[in-house]
């Protein structure tokens, strides 16, 4: 959550062009409001996305030294005093930050009793006044943030400049940060994304990293201050290119690419990434205890997981990330296998930085390359769906899948993985005109309930998750057994309760005509007949196509209602904060 970018070049660079396009990229990091900062002392902050702040940016404004913000309100409200970058009385020293510093109030007391006046309510302000303060005491700037380093309580990716001088410093913790290598200089970022489309290959700070960066050289210091080797890495990666847009919003691009992106994949598991594919499948063999840990759409994968290795006799379990802790044991003979499209996520990579203390080893299920999740794995499989740019997964979930798949297959699971990029291709094109008709329909509902059994529970709950997310409809993905233990209490005539009936499953008629006497409108999705026909398949693949009518479902109701599809209120892609 929040996104950073510094650019610092040997020729100026245009703040409009090259900054805050690159700072675009990173919008999907959160939205509520953003700014920026050059070494001549130009500053500009603006409330909402960043197109606000391009309107009021000077097109010839230029720079060779700069830093910029995307901001995901966490302390203080969505205002522009509260947006970076922050700066000291003087507006000499510039600050943009990504984390949460959790003992700003002590900070921010003992900087007030030194004179110090706080003009917003952010975490955030403390940085700056604390470094300004040792500075003034004749510290140099990276002295001054070693002495941070020391201090502070929290997570942190900074970006510091200062007035007149072309070097941006940074300093790093928990919060992710990339320093991208390009032909004019140098970019910082918060992921790969924010340079990827000039450069790729990077250095991936670690924790507790310092560094210094000038158009010539970098330099990176351990928490003591002396200086350390880092040797740059090569990354893959397909951009998604904004000139290429030619649908109304990301959302249905990334649906519709997904004949395209599952077959990469699916190929990839066959040649490149073969041997990491049978190394996984052996430590899943090899383990006593296995938990998935995943957050979101990635935690619904894992429950097909947990489902489809369960089905091969391996006791398989997955929990919530952010309650991880409360609910399981880990010992060194435990495999944890994250699930992140990000591979950022705050609640997992802190359940990652606790079970490695007791010996448990990490396979994970990744998208994003070189990312603090892959890169505290001791193994990782990438989904290779490329960029994904709505908010809202849906290429990266079906490919979260089809690793399940094919890790299931080498424990024994008999599955047509090969024929999964056709089948999704047939869903969309028979069923995309139902979807916008029904979607009609139910853009008009305030409760809708979904019912899956089996391989099909995680499916009713991330259909639930898309309407709430991207049509802000209270939505309910239930197991059908559960429902009449209570929630059919909810049912009145005319609820619409959207059923996941695959061909196997008889159970699910049965609950889907219980809701049916009660006066609910049911939308069946099915292999065997019903409002919406998939492709024939067993109950796991089954899930794939399903998700897409759920989907599509989703999107075409955001359009009915003329939603922000692509960057849903209050939500970011890469939650970075607990
Ligand atoms: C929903 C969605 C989120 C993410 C969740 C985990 O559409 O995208 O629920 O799935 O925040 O993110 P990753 O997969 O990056 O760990």
């Amino acid at each position: 959550m929040c996104g950073i970018i510094g650019l610092v070049a040997k020729e100026e660079f245009g703040v409009r062009d090259e900054l805050l396009k690159g700072l675009k990229r990173l919008e999907y990091r959160g939205y509520d409001s953003s700014g920026f900062a050059t070494s001549n002392g130009d500053f500009v902050k603006t409330v909402g996305e960043i197109n606000n702040l391009l309107d009021n940016v000077d097109k010839t404004l230029k720079a060779r030294t700069a830093i910029a913000h995307t901001r995901w309100a966490t302390h203080g409200g969505v205002t522009e005093i509260n947006s970076h970058p922050h700066f000291n009385k003087e507006k000499t020293l510039f600050v943009v930050h990504n984390g949460i510093i959790e003992n700003f109030q002590k900070l921010k007391e003992d900087l007030e009793l030194e004179g110090y006046e706080f003009i917003s309510q952010t975490d955030t302000e403390v940085i700056v006044h604390f470094l300004d303060s040792k500075i003034k005491q004749g510290k140099s700037v990276k002295e001054a943030l070693l002495e941070f380093e020391k201090t502070v309580k929290g997570t942190y990716a900074i970006l510091a400049i200062n007035k007149d001088e072309e070097k941006i410093y940074a300093l790093k913790k928990d919060s992710p940060l990339a320093l991208g290598i390009t032909k004019t200089g140098f970019v910082l970022g918060s992921d790969i994304y924010a340079f990827s489309d000039k450069t790729k290959k990077a250095i991936f700070f670690d924790d507790n990293e310092l560094a210094e960066i000038t158009a010539e050289k970098y330099a990176f210091f351990d928490k003591e201050g002396n200086e350390i080797v880092k040797a740059p890495k090569t990354f893959e990666w397909e951009e998604a290119k904004e000139q290429e847009l030619d649908f109304a919003h990301y959302m249905i691009k990334e649906i519709k690419e997904q004949p395209k992106t599952s077959k990469r994949l699916i190929e990839s598991l066959h040649t490149l990434q073969k041997d990491k594919l049978k190394e996984f499948a052996k430590l899943i063999k090899d383990c006593k205890k296995l938990f998935f840990i995943a957050a979101g759409t990635s935690y619904h994968a894992s429950l097909i997981g947990a489902y489809l290795f369960n089905n091969q006799g391996i006791d398989a379990r997955t929990m919530i990330a952010s309650e991880f802790e409360n609910f399981s044991l880990v010992d060194k003979d435990t495999l944890i296998i994250p699930i992140s499209q990000s591979g950022e996520t705050m609640d997992v990579v802190s359940v990652l930085k606790e079970i490695k203390k007791a010996g448990a080893k990490v396979a994970s299920i990744i998208n994003v390359p070189y990312s603090t999740i892959q890169r505290h794995s001791d193994l990782s499989i990438e989904t290779l769906a490329g960029q994904e740019v709505c908010v809202a997964s849906t290429k990266t979930f079906t490919n979260q899948l089809i690793v399940l798949f094919a890790l299931a297959k080498e424990l024994g699971y008999e599955m047509d993985i090969e024929g999964i990029p056709d089948k999704i291709q047939k869903t969309i094109d028979e069923n995309e005109e139902k979807t916008k008709e029904i979607a009609k329909e139910l853009s008009q509902k305030r409760d809708i309930f979904i019912l899956g059994k089996g391989a099909t529970y995680p499916i009713a709950r991330e259909i639930a998750l898309k309407l709430k997310e991207i049509d802000y409809i209270h939505a309910s993905g239930m197991m059908a057994g559960e429902l009449k233990h209570g929630t059919i209490a909810l049912i009145e005539d005319g609820t619409p309760v959207i059923s996941l009936i695959p061909k196997s499953d008889l159970s699910m008629d049965s609950s889907t005509k219980e809701v049916e006497a009660r006066g609910a409108k049911t939308i069946i999705i099915s292999n065997n007949g019903g409002d919406f026909i998939v492709p024939d398949s067993d109950d796991a693949e089954f899930a794939v196509y399903s998700t897409m009518i759920g989907h599509l479902l989703s999107y075409y109701i955001g359009v009915e209602l003329n939603l922000p599809i692509d960057k849903p209120r209050n939500l970011a892609k890469s939650v970075t904060v607990k």
